[in-house]
């Protein structure tokens, strides 16, 4: 659309969370939904919602074996929402699925025991048939575990200085500057992808990075759009973690794709350029942010060998094999013939079980072209075995909660179920699993 929106401004670095907790092994963190407004275009503000803030919410960074409790707050308007942690492996009562809605004026405190190695995952709203509405508004924030590994790794840790997240989103806006969230045909059929990039919720912004190493920890923050990242002067790149974790070793690349609610953690060597030079981030060719290099490092790194070691899950540990097919288009989206249930528990799962999850895409093929579904489950992380028989690409052979299933393609992929409860699984195209393209598991 076009519309006249504010660019060039400096990108906004979410804060990070305190911790009310003064035991080093437990933490207690306060978060509030609420409606708010913001200026995206130059003199119109657009009404948004954010988490203790007024468009997505600050860093929850805690560590692993540490205990966290979490008090959530429901300040929005009129509408219930829940509090979900994307990757999080919780047990269901804990998981802030739809089961959770928090009441307007109502909180709710879950508590858990982190049990994962350091990762970048997330959290943001999952109430029933809502999800897309409230996290295309601004509900969402990113969820830092720590540990031992990710201390003694050589590689940049100083939060907002050179290790930098960037919540990438495209957005569209009426011509009065709301967000335009009226879903059309299209939206109904490939979920809502929107012509305007945010990056941490700014337009065409700019980041000040000095002549050394930068970590740059992703998440596809969009409703429904694959991205395909790449750097304008084709710099190359390390993907050092994916989903659940650090990655075993470093994977060299000039193009990061990235499905909806996917993270990457890359490393980015600007030590070659000169003050002011500026590199382009785009996304399928089209410029959305940019690094405008300035001044020395203060440390020195190199890329690592090794990040850390990944047991491989031996598919012949899984106990069976379980199916899963993405069928139908539009408003008739759905997983084994069959759309979301609250009061219908399709699948259960004996606890500590391994098990292969087989997702094919059969949904829109033909005239239509298909649709690529992202497979997301709760709770739990898996690792890739194949797609379409052949091993996944290096940056998907660590720890995945979600993965992009094409049309006509078949993904496998292997975990162990430790956590006991009620679990979503479902496409994270968040028009589609508003349709109904989720189901629920129950591990016990
Ligand atoms: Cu990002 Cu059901 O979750
Ligand atoms: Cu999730
Ligand atoms: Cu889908």
């Amino acid at each position: 659309n076009k519309t006249d929106i504010a660019g060039n401004s400096s990108l906004p670095i979410p804060p990070l969370l305190e911790d009310k907790n003064p035991d080093p092994d437990k933490a207690e963190f306060h978060i509030t939904a609420q409606n708010a407004t913001k200026e995206f275009i130059s003199g119109v503000e657009t009404e948004t919602m954010g988490y203790n803030g007024n468009y997505l919410g600050p860093v929850i960074r805690v560590r692993n074996g540490e205990d966290v409790s979490v008090q959530v707050e429901n300040n929005l308007e009129d509408e219930i929402t829940t509090i979900h942690w994307h990757g999080l492996e919780v047990d269901g009562d804990a998981d802030g699925g739809p089961h959770s809605g928090i009441q307007p004026g109502e909180s709710w405190t879950p508590e858990f025991t982190i049990d994962q190695p350091a990762a970048t995952l997330w959290y943001h709203p999952h109430p029933e048939k809502n999800t897309g509405r409230q996290v295309y508004k601004g509900l969402a924030g990113l969820f830092f575990i720590e540990d031992e590994v990710s201390d003694s790794l050589d590689i940049p840790k100083e939060y907002g200085v050179n290790d930098v997240p960037l919540i990438i989103q495209d957005k569209q806006f009426n011509e009065n500057g709301s967000f335009q969230y009226e879903l059309g045909m299209h939206d109904v059929m490939n979920g809502l992808q929107g012509g305007t990039m945010l990056v941490n919720g700014a337009v065409d912004p700019y980041l000040e990075v000095p002549k050394g190493m930068m970590r740059l920890r992703l998440l596809n923050g969009s409703n429904a759009s694959v991205y395909e990242l790449h750097f304008s002067n084709n710099q190359t790149f390390y993907q050092i973690a994916s989903d659940g974790g650090f990655l075993e070793n470093p994977i060299e690349m000039d193009e990061l794709i990235l499905g909806p609610a996917e993270r990457a953690e890359i490393l980015v060597d600007f030590s070659n350029f000169k003050d002011g030079d500026t590199i382009q981030l785009s996304n399928k060719g089209s410029e959305f942010m940019k690094f405008v290099v300035n001044g020395e490092s203060e440390s020195n790194y190199a890329i690592p060998e090794q990040l850390t070691t990944i047991e491989k899950i031996d598919p012949d540990e899984a106990v069976r094999t379980r199916e899963f097919v993405f069928q139908g288009m539009g408003p008739m989206v759905n997983i084994n013939g069959k759309q979301m249930d609250m009061n219908r528990i399709d699948e259960f799962v004996d606890i500590h079980e391994t098990e292969i999850w087989e997702v094919s895409n059969e949904s829109g093929m033909g005239m239509m072209g298909g649709t690529v579904h992202p497979f997301h489950a709760h709770g739990v992380q898996f690792q890739i075995i194949d797609r379409d028989g052949n091993p996944p690409p290096l940056n998907e052979t660590g720890w995945k909660d979600t993965f992009i299933v094409y049309p006509g393609e078949k993904v496998r992929a292997i975990a162990t179920f430790n956590h006991s409860g009620v679990f979503m699984y479902h496409c994270h195209i968040l028009e589609h699993e508003d349709a109904g393209m989720m189901g629920q598991f129950k591990v016990e």
